[in-house]
């Protein structure tokens, strides 16, 4: 404060009085002081707008009134944010409290004022205007920063009142300020979560937590669902016995809707890839019924007619040309052929003797064509154990798995097993075969290969199941497939 310049607007309209102030202050040590004197109410006005004050001091009673009250008005309601002291007569003191209050800085008597007291007046009413004046940037600023943040935020008081909200909080719940702030907090929160918010609240409150963040559903005032993330915690100073808690809300409502969205795509998307293989097994097991029933059923006719007439023929010399034998042989080749690829598509047998004899057979099956492959097959499971519509899944997930044994292992044996355990079906196929990198087939963006073990890990997850694959370079493959019962 030393030897800074104190601009002072004395409003005095005796020249007695304005000399005694003006000795004063030029008393007053390590200070000095621009004084500009004014003697009416209107000058003080004018000279107020004209420059700017660091202190003014008024005389209480310029005339026979107190003007010295209604300038201080005025001049507040010009804008003006100078510290005010007042000089009064001895008979003024008692209104003293009473301006006071009204924001007036001091109150001297005229009568008694010495160079200190003045001093002291002074110094105190512009160190108070400039710790008011940081206080009000500071706030200032505060409700800047809470008025502009993008998140919402309340300050929930007792009974879940809301103290203080921000605009963003309002504009996301539809309220207005005074209404919002009427309201029981707790009440716009969906029913389902008002437990878990208890719950959190009261451990926050106890100390156990230092903040929680929850996913909450809110009521807006159009009575429409908003999703929100809510991380509430306390005020740093009073956390001891803290009358507030602070809220802040995040609008998530869209994030939500947009999830649920590809949710609701996701499921759409299985129930149609699931019909869809459904109408391909269908599909598969008309064809293969077909075939068997008429081409099959006419090859053999033919096969057997041709018998016949080799058979009448007696050992008589046939014409030039084919054989009769070469083309019964022709023959019997294009129904076993036949049968093939009508066995493929679907094999009578999973409908006719059940999954656990079918995957017994295809495990003979492999060892005579793959001679130099011994297959080991394990149940631990019964035939009732496997839901109908999950056995063409197991068996299509299991033909695959064997043929890539025979394309890509390399391998002489192979283990599988089928099992109910846990509330789960599983079925593990495993090969000692040479195995592959994982990484190389997967994740190389190059990578154009086969469809197979896409086709069964989408098998698999379409009846709820979960497929895993373990391989690697010399270490074999195993794929494990699991559903749970339902
Ligand atoms: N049992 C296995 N042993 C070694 N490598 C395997 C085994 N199973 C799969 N692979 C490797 O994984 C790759 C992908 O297998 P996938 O079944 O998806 O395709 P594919 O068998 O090549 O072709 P597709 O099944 O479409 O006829 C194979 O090309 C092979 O390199
Ligand atoms: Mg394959």
């Amino acid at each position: 404060m030393k030897n800074q310049n104190v601009r002072v607007l004395l409003v005095e309209n005796n020249d007695h009085h304005y000399s005694l102030i003006q000795d004063m202050l030029l008393n007053i040590r390590g200070w000095r002081f621009d004084l500009d004197r004014v003697p009416t109410c209107s000058d003080a006005l004018k000279e107020a707008k004209r420059k700017h004050h660091d202190v003014y001091l008024l005389d209480y009673r310029l005339g026979s009134e107190p003007d010295g009250l209604k300038l201080f008005k005025e001049l507040r309601l010009n804008g003006s944010s100078a510290p005010i002291i007042l000089l009064t007569d001895p008979d003024g003191r008692e209104s003293k409290i009473h301006v006071m209050r009204k924001g007036v800085s001091d109150f001297l008597d005229k009568s008694r004022i010495m160079p200190h007291v003045l001093e002291r007046s002074i110094r105190y009413a512009v160190e108070h205007a400039k710790i008011l004046e940081a206080l009000q940037e500071s706030e200032a600023r505060f409700r800047g920063v809470f008025h502009g943040a993008a998140i919402g935020i309340a300050l929930i008081g007792a009974k879940r009142r809301v103290v203080e909200s921000n605009t963003a909080l309002r504009r996301m719940l539809g309220y207005g300020k005074k209404e919002l702030h009427r309201l029981d907090f707790q009440k716009l929160l969906h029913p389902d979560d008002a437990k878990e918010n208890k719950k959190l609240y009261q451990e926050l409150i106890s100390g156990k937590r230092e903040h929680y963040q929850v996913v909450n559903r809110y009521l807006r005032k159009n009575r429409q669902w908003m999703w929100a993330n809510l991380t509430v915690s306390l005020p740093l100073k009073s956390k001891e016995k803290s009358q507030f808690a602070i809220f802040m809300v995040e609008d998530i409502t869209e994030r939500m809707q947009a999830k649920e969205a590809l949710r609701e795509s996701g499921k759409k998307l299985r129930i149609l890839s699931t019909k869809l293989l459904e109408t391909q097994e269908k599909e598969r097991k008309l064809v293969a019924q077909e075939l068997h029933d008429s081409i099959g059923a006419s090859l053999a006719a033919i096969k057997y007619a041709l018998e016949n007439k080799l058979d009448k023929m007696g050992g008589a010399p046939e014409p030039e040309g084919i054989s009769l034998e070469q083309l019964i042989s022709m023959a019997q080749e294009t129904i076993d052929e036949c049968r093939r690829i009508s066995t493929d598509l679907r094999p009578s047998i999973l409908d006719d003797l059940g999954l656990l004899a079918t995957i017994r057979w295809i495990c003979r099956k492999f060892e005579r064509i793959y001679s130099a492959i011994r297959v080991e097959c394990r149940f631990h499971i019964k035939e009732k154990d496997v839901p109908e519509s999950l056995k063409v899944i197991i068996y299509r997930v299991l033909q695959e798995a064997l043929n890539n044994v025979a394309k890509h292992s390399g391998l002489d044996y192979v283990y599988l097993y089928l099992e109910k355990k846990n509330g789960k079906i599983e079925l593990s196929v495993e090969d000692n075969g040479r195995g592959f990198d994982m990484d190389e087939v997967f994740i190389h963006k190059d990578y154009a290969g086969g469809m197979g073990l896409a086709g069964m890990k989408e098998r698999t997850e379409l009846f709820d199941g979960q497929f895993i694959l373990c391989s690697g370079k010399n270490a074999g493959t195993r794929i494990r497939a699991t559903w749970p019962i339902r």
